[in-house]
């Protein structure tokens, strides 16, 4: 029953194979604009470079230098609104992921699990370019309530930063709503990003591929 323009979009972004079935080693040339998801996936043994220490006053655990960087930049623009963000998981290795699945899988099982968290290789936190960012007073369940949420929606794209799973895109992100995870891509292509309302995966396909 698919129209045309959806067969067409399913086929590039790759969701005519089932998630995990087909996947390809990703592109690293990409740089800062790397595509991680169901289908692309980084070697297990891919760290980061320029890997720095977080404040503790602003979250925890390390992230890329650059990334950090925009991350105070987008902080400080919104001190006068007394927010207090606090970004809660960032950098993670593959040996990390891999323990938080598993631990996931035999909470929840796996087919739930898939739903919510990355395979290890597939997570965008290995790359060191993805933020968990909540308040110092939420959590993933409650930081979703925060006017903080809604500032980040509205303006972390002038930083760089993109929402990567959004509530609407489920079909295509393959992740269930993420209000916390903020993917750097820099300002340029998260402002065409914001612009024409595209998942990263489709922005992937469409201009980067
Ligand atoms: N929760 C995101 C999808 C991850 O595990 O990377
Ligand atoms: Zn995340």
């Amino acid at each position: 029953d698919l129209k045309s323009r959806e067969i067409v979009e399913k086929v590039n972004t790759n969701r005519d194979y089932d998630y995990y079935t087909d996947s390809m080693s990703t592109d690293m040339a990409k740089g800062n604009l790397v595509l991680t998801n169901k289908y692309y996936y980084l070697d297990s043994s891919y760290q980061p470079t320029n890997l720095v220490g977080i404040n503790s006053n602003y979250g925890t655990g390390q992230i890329k230098k650059e990334v950090y960087e925009a991350y105070l930049t987008m902080i400080n623009a919104a001190k006068d609104e007394q927010f207090n963000f606090y970004a809660r998981s960032n950098y993670r290795s593959y040996t990390k992921q891999l323990s938080i699945y598993n631990n996931y899988v035999k909470q929840d099982g796996q087919a739930i699990t898939d739903t919510y968290s990355a395979r290890p290789g597939y997570s965008e936190h290995q790359t060191g370019l993805a933020m968990d960012i909540v308040t110092k007073t939420s959590n993933f369940e409650t930081f979703v309530n925060t006017k903080e949420c809604g500032w980040l929606i509205a303006n972390a794209y002038q930083y760089g930063f993109i929402l990567r799973y959004p509530e609407d895109k489920i079909d295509i992100t393959g992740y269930k709503y993420e209000p916390w995870h903020y993917r750097y891509v820099g300002v340029e292509v998260a402002a065409k990003i914001h612009e024409t309302n595209l998942t990263f995966d489709e922005y992937y396909a469409y201009y980067l591929k």
